[in-house]
């Protein structure tokens, strides 16, 4: 297609870009293209003092199909890695999946078959489009994470709050994450702070196997690993700094395990799910008991929503000290 253009010398080609791109110059239709040392930037009007100006022909840009087009709606889905996850009760899944695979972002489309569900905390997920499989490379907070979707709990939706726990974190410090899947709060806490010394436990045989590898991964050496139930595996430590409890439903039932290892004046972070008419008072009054009955006093240092979890129900995290 002819189009007026802009012909500057290569060297200069990003920075005019830019400045066009300013003045709402440049011809969003049409490919930027090479002439020898030069480019060519398609423009919508003669615009002075960029370069010379020519009429050239030019290739259309090809425009990414918007699910706004052709779906009338956004939909709701998930992307770990290079695998798109598409929520349960999405009923136009398979366009959804085959749009995605022409987006050309990722390589796998499954969807959500079941809820989140079990002491493992997984959920059956069904192949949709692309390459049939369920494990992929993720990348958060500069660290790497291997994982099975399909036999590991694990959602992106925590990154910011993995970090706001690993800043809280310094050398010297003793970590227990005492439900740690395959590892995004102990591997970064451990890459953050290589003077720290990580416990992370887990029952899940294959949250435990992809938090090995990602512990190789990420080449830290400060994570101590074991594989059973937090209540038994927690046995034998003392004097830890901070003690993270991601296991929002039923977390609660082992804080009196937690009381056993916090030192006086550490920290723990305990996640729920609450209900927007109660976010925090309930639980803080649970808590208050639990360590009551353990002879343990505990004092409020923050309280926040982490994310909308379900229609009227949060995630959202405590963090006290014992005292
Ligand atoms: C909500 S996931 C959190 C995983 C990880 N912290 C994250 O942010 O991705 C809870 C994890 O606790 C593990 N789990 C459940 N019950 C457990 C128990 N009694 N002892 C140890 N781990 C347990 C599950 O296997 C699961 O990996």
């Amino acid at each position: 297609m002819e189009s007026l253009c802009i012909r500057v010398a290569k060297k200069a080609g990003e920075k005019t870009r830019q400045k066009l791109i300013g003045l709402g110059a440049i011809n969003n239709n049409l490919k930027i293209k090479s002439d020898g040392e030069e480019l060519l930037i398609p423009v919508v009007a003669r615009i002075e003092g960029f370069g010379k100006i020519r009429i050239s022909d030019f290739e259309a840009l090809e425009k990414e199909e918007s699910f706004a087009d052709v779906l009338g709606y956004a939909p709701a889905f998930e992307i770990v890695g290079d695998i798109a996850i598409i929520d349960q009760y999405e009923s136009d899944a398979q366009k959804i999946a085959d749009i995605l695979i022409r987006q050309n972002k990722i390589k796998t489309v499954l969807q959500a078959a079941s809820a989140v569900t079990g002491e493992y905390r997984t959920r059956e997920l069904t192949f949709l489009a692309g390459e049939k499989r369920t494990e992929t490379l993720y990348r958060e907070n500069g660290c790497r994470y291997l994982l099975d979707a399909a036999r590991v709990y694990f959602t992106p939706r925590l990154a910011t709050e993995r970090m706001r726990i690993a800043d809280q974190v310094k050398n010297g410090d003793k970590v227990v994450d005492m439900f740690a899947g395959v590892g995004p709060f102990s591997v970064l806490i451990a890459k953050k702070s290589p003077g720290a010394h990580v416990i992370a436990i887990d029952k899940n045989p294959d949250a435990i196997k992809y938090l090995r590898e990602n512990v190789r991964l990420n080449k830290v050496k400060n994570v101590e690993i074991r594989e059973g139930d937090a209540r038994d595996e927690i046995k034998g430590i003392s004097d830890a700094c901070h003690v993270i409890m991601n296991l929002p439903h039923s977390g609660l039932e082992f804080l009196d395990a937690a009381f056993t290892v916090v030192k006086k004046g550490g920290m723990i972070h305990l996640y729920a799910i609450t209900h927007e008419d109660d976010l925090f008072d309930g639980i803080w009054k649970k808590i208050e008991e639990s360590a009551h009955q353990a002879n343990i006093r505990v004092i409020p240092i923050g309280r926040r929503i982490v994310r909308p979890y379900a229609p009227y129900q949060h995630n959202i995290c405590i963090d006290f000290r014992a005292l």
